[in-house]
């Protein structure tokens, strides 16, 4: 039987628990890739630190187990690179520097195989070794760039090739997932239900790009251009976070049935792609609102064969792990037929505030008579029809109340708000929160 050799370059979290896989289970990969997969190679600056949770031998480390100098590691990745006997390099190590991307670059140029799980180097740019993956006829793996363990990269590569796909949803960061169901079901407020998720393992000690949207619109951005062939800017694209979600947010959200809930969206509109990550209030008859703690799960709308759910672990070790030797296996089984990602066009991104959709709209005001009258004549006077004004809640001398209209245009809502300010300067104490509402 054939060998498949492969390297690991980052022993963290995913890279570790690749190797437990690999060195777990060789005779069921053999059997599915028809070739010997074997870990011959593992590149990590701190390697007893990395061994430790899975009791990977110190003899698969570059340097045979001692910790090495940031020069001595970029010597192995050399020698990695230039050996013909290694087919494929897995990369988990994260993050987006130029030094990073030339070695990923580099590993292609070589003609090997290379699975990564970096949705932030593949969304900010992958283009390029997209491209380069295709030129040398190699795999450039990212199943578990997208919600860890859940096989949605396949899938739609694979088994919705006889489908058009319509649209795209769903919730794609299981951290803020995780802090949303905590404020929600256990009445925390976002500080104390961000630290229980850092607490939990969840969050990263920094939380910036779960919590601001930044890593849900990398995971959507990749699925945008695999699942439309479309080639958008991850810098363009609308993202929003739930930094700005207060337990307001959430009992108002309570009082209307909703759940509120970090949705990634996409799908094809007149030539362009309409794509956003925002905070949205779920309806809780709609599936989404059933996704609790850090599941994740994405909602694919086709054609032909109708709704799909996909929902699972998007993060964790041997979660992410599993996804990333499925793409080995798939590279070793296929080698010379792996393709990666279709032939993108570029594609322009509809200007979000022209979006039609219902929105809650959360007023905090001075607490005197006139002030509902004020805000929901400015509304009127956009065009917008108002479905519902909810009762004012009085803090002291503050008041809250939400009003929620039917379908119209954020930029109408702006423009609502504008004129509030214009007309009674200092009467919205804060800025008002524009929620969508998802049916
Ligand atoms: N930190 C991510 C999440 C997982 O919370 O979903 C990796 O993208």
């Amino acid at each position: 039987m054939d060998y498949f050799n492969v390297a690991i370059l980052g022993c963290g979290t995913v890279g570790s628990g690749v190797a437990k896989i690999l060195i777990d289970m060789p005779e069921e990969l053999a059997v599915r890739a028809g070739k010997k997969i074997q870990l011959v190679k593992i590149v990590d600056l701190y390697p007893k630190k990395a061994a430790a949770n899975y009791q990977i031998p110190m003899q698969l480390f570059c340097g045979g187990g001692k910790d090495l100098l940031r020069d001595e590691a970029t010597r192995c990745i050399d020698e990695i690179i230039a050996d013909p006997n290694i087919h494929l390099v897995v990369e988990t190590i994260g993050g987006t520097s130029d030094y990073l991307y030339g070695i990923m670059h580099r590993i292609l140029s070589a003609g090997k195989h290379l699975v990564t799980a970096n949705k932030a180097m593949l969304a900010e740019k992958g283009g390029e070794l997209f491209r380069l993956a295709r030129q040398k006829n190699v795999l450039l793996g990212y199943e578990a760039s997208v919600c860890g363990a859940i096989p949605i990269i396949k899938t739609i590569r694979e088994s919705f090739t006889g489908d058009k796909i319509l649209e795209i949803s769903g919730i794609l960061n299981g951290t803020s997932n995780y802090i949303l169901s905590k404020m929600q079901h256990e009445g925390l407020d976002f500080p104390t239900a961000l630290k229980n998720a850092q607490e939990a393992g969840y969050a990263e000690a920094d939380p910036t790009l779960d919590i601001n949207g930044g890593d849900a619109a990398h995971k959507l951005t990749i699925l945008i251009r695999l699942a439309f062939g479309a080639n958008i800017d991850y810098f363009s694209l609308y993202k929003e976070g739930i930094d700005q979600i207060s337990r307001e947010d959430i009992d108002f959200a309570n009082e209307m049935d909703c759940s509120i809930k970090l949705i990634c969206y996409a799908r094809q509109m007149d030539g362009k792609i309409f794509a956003a990550v925002k905070p949205m209030m779920v309806k809780n008859d709609n599936f989404l609102s059933k996704v609790n703690g850090a599941t994740n799960c994405v909602e694919v709308k086709n054609l032909y064969s109708g709704k799909h759910y996909f929902v699972g672990k998007g993060a964790g070790s041997l979660e992410t792990a599993s996804s990333v030797v499925s793409d080995i296996v798939f590279a070793a089984k296929y080698q010379g037929m792996a393709i990666s990602m279709p032939d993108l066009k570029d594609f322009e991104l509809v200007e979000a505030g022209s979006i039609v959709l219902p929105y809650n709209i959360t007023f905090t005001t001075e607490d005197r008579p006139g002030i509902t009258g004020l805000v929901t004549t400015a509304i009127g006077a956009q065009n917008i029809n108002i479905d519902t004004v909810s009762h004012n809640r009085h803090n002291k001398d503050k008041a809250y109340f939400s009003v929620v209209t039917m379908p119209c245009t954020l930029n109408q809502v702006k423009q609502a708000i504008d004129q509030i300010k214009q007309k009674a300067p200092g009467l919205l104490l804060e800025e008002p929160k524009i929620i969508p509402i998802l049916y």
